[in-house]
């Protein structure tokens, strides 16, 4: 819930094909989810995301990164777009731009990233192939707050998949995003219900602090002691 009592007013940030966007679209057309989705925002005009959002009625806007001189003057125009839609909630879903920390304090809390590795492991670029490389046995994807620090903000939920011999870093991502399109909107939902919050640099679930990320095993959301 927003503060106001009504849902939670969310805008998503999106740079590619925006299959994350999608579930939530479809989690929130199920009424599993109880958000607004009110903005779709771009860095990029070509997004397939954007086309999901207009056929599901979503408002879209464009800011492109190339048309401002500083990620500074980029963010302050983000910021601009985005106030507009009064978001309670930022969903950051596959935005492929890095956040100043002006962004970050101006909705200090209340930003959401997905980021496919399991955190601490593997921040920035290249995860699947790096875990292939490491010779990991598992992978995965991390929903956590997004802070100043790049990927490493206080994580609230992780799915793991396991990585096969035979994976390439395409096979392993498609494997990942499956898992990502059943966490992302689970955070969301916990955090619409008003039980998950970012508080004191901590994720704080039913008021106790998450030392440690929930476990998705699959159907459902667990805390790593259950
Ligand atoms: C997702 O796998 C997401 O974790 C990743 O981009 C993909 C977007 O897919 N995000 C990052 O790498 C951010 N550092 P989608 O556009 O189909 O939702």
């Amino acid at each position: 819930m927003s503060k106001s009592g009504s849902r939670t007013s969310t805008a998503v940030l999106i740079s590619g094909s925006g299959t994350n966007l999608q579930a939530f679209i479809d989690a929130t057309r199920s009424g599993e989810l109880d958000l607004d989705l009110r903005v779709v925002l771009s860095n990029k005009r070509v997004a397939a995301g954007l086309a999901r959002a207009r056929s599901a009625g979503i408002r879209t806007e464009c800011v492109e990164h190339r048309d401002y001189p500083d990620r500074e003057r980029f963010d302050a125009a983000l910021i601009a777009v985005l106030d507009r839609f009064e978001p309670d909630l930022i969903i950051l879903a596959g935005f492929m731009r890095i956040l100043t920390p002006v962004f970050i304090d101006h909705y200090a809390g209340r930003i959401f990233n997905i980021h496919p590795s399991l955190l601490p492991r593997y921040p920035g670029l290249d995860t699947h192939q790096r875990a292939i490389d490491a010779g990991d046995a598992w992978h995965g994807s991390t929903v956590h707050f997004a802070t100043e620090e790049l990927d490493g903000g206080p994580r609230v939920i992780q799915g793991r998949v396991p990585v096969m011999p035979d994976d390439t870093a395409e096979s392993l991502a498609g494997r990942v995003l499956e898992i990502e399109h059943q966490i992302y909107p689970r955070a969301a939902a916990l955090y619409a219900s008003g039980r998950l919050r970012y508080r004191d640099g901590a994720a704080w679930l039913d008021d106790q602090k998450l030392e440690e990320p929930l476990q998705f095993d699959g159907k459902n959301v667990r805390s790593r002691d259950q």
